[in-house]
C-alpha cells in the first residue's frame, strides 16, 4: 500500500508543501506552516471504490437556462456587491479584520433576508444567544424572524440544518467551527478547511445559501480566510480604518456577478447605515483648498467615486527618508516618485513623503497615478490646486499619460458634485459632461508645466 503523503500548509496564505519550514515559501510569513491532518479515511484506511457519478453532455444543457434566481436583501449596498442578490446553493465568504463590523453587517443582512421571507439561521461560535439578542436589540432588529444558534460543533449544526431546511445560514465565524472529521484544534488550517468544505457541501446539497465569516489574522496563529477563498463562490472583504466610520464591502471574487464592486456603509451607534452617495461622504470632510490635497475621480466596480488624496512632503531628519502610504500601494508611490525625478527633474531625495487616501478608502486603480503625482507636487511646491478640479490618469514609466476607462462616468460624477474642471490624459473617449472644463495632457512634464509653472 502506498505510504500516505504528509502535507504541510501555511495558515496565512493556505499554500501547501510536502516539507515543513519555518518560513512559508509562498507568502514569506514566519511560523505559520504546520502539518495537515488528513480527513478520516474509509473503513480500515482502504480507498473506497469510486461511486459512479452522473455525466451529462454539454450539448444536453439548454442554452435558454434561466439565470440563477436571486433574492435581494433590500439593502442596496449589499445586493450590489453580491451581484444583485443571494443565489441559492451558493457559498459566500465575508472576510475582514476583527472588530471591523462583520457580525453587525451579517446580523443586519440576516434580518433583512428573513424579513423578505427567507428562512434564515444565524449561528455564532463567538457569542452566546443572549449576546446576539442584545446586539439585535441595539440594531432595532429584535422583531425580525431570524433563528439564532450558539454552537461550534459542526456535526450538531449540520444535523439541525438538515432537519430545518433553511434558505440562508450565516456562520460567524468559520474559525470557531469544529469538525470531528479532523483531529486538530479549531482555527487550524485543517479544521477551517474541513469545516468550510462541509458547509459548502451542505449549501450545494440542500440548495441553501451559506455565508461564512472569516477573520483576517495578522499573526497567523489561526488560519485566515485565504484558506477558504477557492472553495466558495463569492469572496467579499469588509474593510475600513478603525478610526473612521466608513466601511467598504468589496467583492474580490464572484462566480455570479462582477468582481471589484463595492458597497459603502457608515458605522453608527445603531449599526451600519448604507451610504448611497459615497463621493459626497468622502468629500464632506474636505476643508479649504490646501497644498497637497487633490480630488481623484475614481471608479469602483460600476460606480464612480470621488476621493481626496492628501500628501505631505517635508525635509527628512533621517539618512533614509520615510515613504509612508495609507490606502494606496507603496510600490506604486515609489514608481511615481521615480518618474517625477527622472522624467521631470523634480527630486524627492532627502524629503519624507506621506500619502493618504481620505476617509479610510483603499484605491488600487492605476488611474489614480496622476492625482497622486499632483498631490505630491502640490505638497512639495506648497501650492494648492484649484478646489473645483478633479484629476485622473495613469502614468507610464516614460512619463507619458495613458487614458483610462470610463472617462465619461468620472466626469459626470464630478459635474454632479459641483466640480467645474477636470485634468485627464489625451486619447480615450471624449467626456460627456458639458458643464465641465476638460484639460487633456499627453505627458507628465506638460502637466507639471501647466499646473505648477515649473
Ligand atoms: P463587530 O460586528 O462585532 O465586528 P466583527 O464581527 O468584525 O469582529 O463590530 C464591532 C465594533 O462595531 C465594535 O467596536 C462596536 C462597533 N459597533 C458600533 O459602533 N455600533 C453598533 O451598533 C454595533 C453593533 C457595533
Ligand atoms: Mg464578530
Amino acid at each position: 500500500m502506498a505510504k500516505p503523503v504528509t502535507t504541510f500548509s501555511c495558515s496565512a496564505c493556505g499554500a501547501t508543501s510536502t516539507k515543513w519550514s519555518g518560513r512559508c515559501d509562498a507568502c514569506g510569513a514566519w511560523n505559520t506552516v504546520s502539518e495537515d491532518v488528513p480527513l478520516s479515511t474509509g473503513p480500515s484506511g482502504k480507498t473506497l471504490g469510486a461511486a459512479r457519478g452522473s455525466r451529462i453532455a454539454l450539448t444536453d444543457l439548454s442554452s435558454k437556462e434561466a439565470p440563477p434566481p436571486r433574492t435581494a436583501s433590500g439593502m442596496p449596498e449589499l445586493d450590489r456587491v453580491l451581484g444583485g442578490g443571494l443565489v441559492p446553493a451558493s457559498a459566500v465568504l465575508v472576510g475582514g479584520d476583527p472588530g471591523i463590523g462583520k457580525s453587525t453587517l451579517l446580523l443586519q443582512a440576516a434580518a433583512a433576508f428573513a424579513n423578505g421571507g427567507l428562512k434564515t439561521f444565524y449561528i455564532s461560535g463567538e457569542e452566546a444567544s443572549a449576546q446576539i439578542r442584545m446586539r439585535a436589540d441595539r440594531l432595532g432588529l429584535a422583531q425580525s424572524p431570524v433563528r439564532l444558534g450558539a454552537d461550534t460543533a459542526l456535526r450538531n449544526i449540520l444535523t439541525t440544518l438538515d432537519e430545518e431546511r433553511p434558505d440562508l445560514v450565516v456562520i460567524d465565524s468559520i474559525q470557531t467551527m469544529w469538525s470531528d472529521t479532523v483531529d486538530s484544534a479549531p482555527g487550524s488550517v485543517s479544521q477551517v478547511r474541513a469545516a468550510a468544505h462541509e458547509l459548502t457541501t451542505f449549501a450545494k446539497r440542500r440548495g441553501a445559501a451559506v455565508i461564512l465569516v472569516g477573520h483576517v489574522t495578522k499573526d497567523g496563529q489561526i488560519a485566515g480566510p485565504r484558506v477558504v477563498e477557492h472553495m466558495v463562490d463569492t469572496v467579499l472583504y469588509f474593510e475600513g480604518e478603525r478610526g473612521h466610520q466608513f466601511r467598504i464591502l468589496r467583492a474580490v471574487k464572484n462566480r455570479f456577478g462582477p468582481a471589484d464592486e463595492i458597497g459603502v456603509f457608515e458605522m453608527t451607534g445603531s449599526g451600519l447605515s448604507q451610504v448611497s452617495n459615497p463621493s459626497a461622504l468622502f468629500l464632506s470632510e474636505r476643508g479649504k483648498p490646501s497644498p497637497g490635497s487633490v480630488v481623484f475621480a475614481g471608479i469602483e466596480g460600476t460606480r464612480p467615486v470621488l476621493v481626496e488624496i492628501q500628501a505631505l512632503v517635508a525635509p527628512s531628519p533621517h539618512s533614509q527618508p520615510r515613504r509612508s502610504t495609507v490606502g494606496w500601494d507603496g510600490g506604486r508611490l515609489a514608481m511615481i516618485l521615480a518618474v517625477l525625478e527622472s522624467r521631470c527633474g523634480i527630486p524627492f531625495a532627502g524629503l519624507d513623503v506621506y500619502l493618504n487616501v481620505a476617509g479610510g478608502m483603499k484605491i488600487s486603480e492605476p488611474a489614480a497615478d496622476l492625482a497622486v503625482a499632483a498631490a505630491l507636487l502640490s505638497a512639495r511646491e506648497d501650492s494648492a490646486l484649484p478646489a473645483d478640479t478633479v484629476v485622473f490618469g495613469e502614468i507610464s514609466l516614460s512619463g507619458a499619460l495613458r487614458p483610462v476607462g470610463q472617462t465619461e462616468n468620472r466626469l459626470k460624477e464630478a459635474e454632479k458634485l459641483g466640480f467645474s474642471s477636470a485634468i485627464a490624459p489625451e486619447g480615450g473617449k471624449p467626456g460627456g459632461a458639458k458643464g465641465l472644463k476638460l484639460t487633456r495632457m499627453g505627458d507628465l512634464t506638460s502637466f507639471v508645466g501647466e499646473i505648477f509653472g515649473a
